[in-house]
């Protein structure tokens, strides 16, 4: 057993949570759920960004205070999280106490070992962005193409970050995947941004124009900048700062950061370099998956294209949402999402695959089998079969590849099903006269499905539950023959679309 520590980006508060956001939070669930399966500790860690000009311009077009808008939205993305069965161990937000202490020591620690420096600064920030933006960043109408806005002239003096000094030895961890940047072309951008050279990056903002957020220890007309403050959520959830250090001790490096491709530079290049500069260990990766539009366009609000995932579960209930999300791409592609073809895909995935699967065994045991597990000898293929698809469940997995991890836990337990499908058509037990092969069909078909009860955990944890309650299975173990076979509970797992 060995402890795992998963992290997903903390999330802004000015708007509830879309499909985007959940997909982030839904792969890191899957993770979390597989190695709390294999006996992992696990610390899964999710939160809010609560403070910036973001959140604070959010408040007042909503004419209410930073906090007050904080405390509500925080609390839809618990909710939704909670919706979607996601099993994050804590939650941070920004705006706790035990954050801000954190934060106050560690840019303590920054100032006395002399790594930041002040300097004035003009340039062009997008507050949709929170960060500063070059003329090459911006459209021909000299707007931010994301947040299709006209950034903010900005000049004034600011406290710096060296990072120059951490670039060499920068550039050497992320070449010797040190901290591992997967998948290869996200690692590849890294390198290519150092090769570049980065310039030094500020960590306040003036505080008479920025208001909402932590103040500089050592200077107390400055915010700490959004981002800098954000990221040290990552420590500070596990008691940075703080006279318990035991957690920190325990659970930090994380093992994986999860992200968005949207966010790299800042997970990849600053807070590497931040944490070289405190001294501390730094991240073994960080998994970065794509950026989505619907309807070919950014999610956003002003747009109308907002998929609210609650609107999904109760559609297609939590595990048909997490499956559709997940599914739509390979982890760390982009693409666009198109809902019209949500129910084509739960119908071929979930009903017509693993809900028929499961509601023709029960059924075929309950007919000729007394409802109970037949006692025969599991057919060679598919004993071959599960052991083809729970792979990852027998083997350490070290040194492959996130993105494939996420995609055989998300697959595999669908593969599985579909195998079997075939076999229940090849064999036909519903017509085969010979009761030891229809008895050894039965058998075969039970323990096909009793592993993809066991596969199904990290993506589909409702069905995983159903199925094992179903087909008495304790601790992870295969039923043995004469087990009783219940209906499933609910009785349809996944009933078609148009019936929903
Ligand atoms: N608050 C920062 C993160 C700070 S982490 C120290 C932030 N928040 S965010 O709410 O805008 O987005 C957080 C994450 O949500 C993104 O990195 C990404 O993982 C996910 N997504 C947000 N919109 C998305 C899409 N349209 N598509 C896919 N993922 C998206 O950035």
């Amino acid at each position: 057993m060995s402890r795992f520590t998963i992290t997903t980006p903390i999330f802004y508060v000015n708007a509830p949570p879309h499909v985007g956001h959940a997909y982030t939070v839904v792969a890191a669930d899957v993770l979390a759920r597989f190695h709390r399966l294999r006996g992992d500790d696990v610390f899964f860690l999710t939160g809010t960004d609560e403070h910036g000009e973001k959140i604070a311009e959010a408040a007042r077009a909503a004419s209410t205070t930073p906090q007050a808008l904080a405390d509500s939205v925080a609390q839809s993305f618990r909710e939704t999280w909670k919706l979607l069965d996601v099993t994050n161990d804590d939650f941070i937000r920004t705006t706790e106490h035990r954050h801000e202490v954190g934060v106050v020591h560690a840019l303590r620690l920054l100032k006395e070992r002399d790594v930041v420096y002040q300097q004035s600064y003009r340039g062009l920030y997008c507050t949709g962005c929170e960060k500063f933006l070059t003329e090459k960043d911006l459209d021909d109408t000299g707007k931010c193409p994301l947040h299709n806005r006209v950034p903010e002239l900005v000049e004034e003096t600011n406290w710096f970050f060296r990072l120059s000094t951490f670039l060499p030895h920068l550039k050497e961890i992320i070449e010797r995947d040190e901290v591992r940047i997967s998948p290869r072309e996200r690692k590849n951008e890294v390198l290519g941004l150092l090769r570049q050279g980065l310039e030094d990056f500020s960590i306040s903002r003036d505080r008479a124009r920025v208001p909402w957020g932590i103040p500089l220890p050592f200077d107390a007309t400055q915010t700490c900048y959004v981002w800098v403050d954000a990221l040290f959520n990552y420590l500070t959830a596990l008691g940075y700062g703080s006279p318990d250090t035991s957690k920190l001790q325990q659970f930090w490096p994380a093992d994986v950061h999860v992200i968005g491709l949207d966010i790299l530079k800042f997970h990849a290049v600053y807070w590497p370099a931040i944490l070289l500069a405190l001294g501390e260990k730094l991240p073994r990766e960080i998994a970065v998956h794509g950026f989505f539009t619907v309807n070919g366009q950014k999610i956003s609000k002003s747009l109308g294209n907002v998929i609210d995932p609650l609107e999904l579960v109760k559609r297609y209930g939590s595990d048909g949402t997490r499956f559709l999300l997940l599914s739509q791409f390979p982890f760390g592609v982009s693409g666009d999402v198109s809902v019209v073809r949500f129910d084509e895909q739960y119908d071929a995935a979930l009903a017509n695959t693993i809900g028929n699967l499961v509601s023709r065994t029960v059924a075929l045991l309950q007919k000729f089998s007394s409802g109970r597990i037949p006692n025969a000898a599991i057919d060679r293929s598919v004993e071959n079969e599960i052991r083809e698809y729970n792979l990852p469940f027998r083997d350490v997995w070290g040194g492959e590849p996130m993105e494939d991890d996420i995609e055989q836990l998300v697959h595999n337990p669908l593969r599985l099903s579909s195998s079997l499908n075939k076999f229940a058509e090849i064999w036909a037990p519903w017509h085969e006269p010979d009761a030891m092969k229809r008895d050894a069909a039965l058998r075969s078909l039970a323990a096909g499905v009793a592993e993809v009860g066991i596969l199904a955990e990290p993506i589909l944890p409702k069905t995983s539950a159903a199925i094992q309650r179903a087909f008495g299975i304790v601790g992870s173990k295969p039923p043995a023959p004469g087990t009783p076979v219940a209906a499933t509970d609910p009785p349809i797992l996944f009933p078609r679309a148009k019936d929903l």
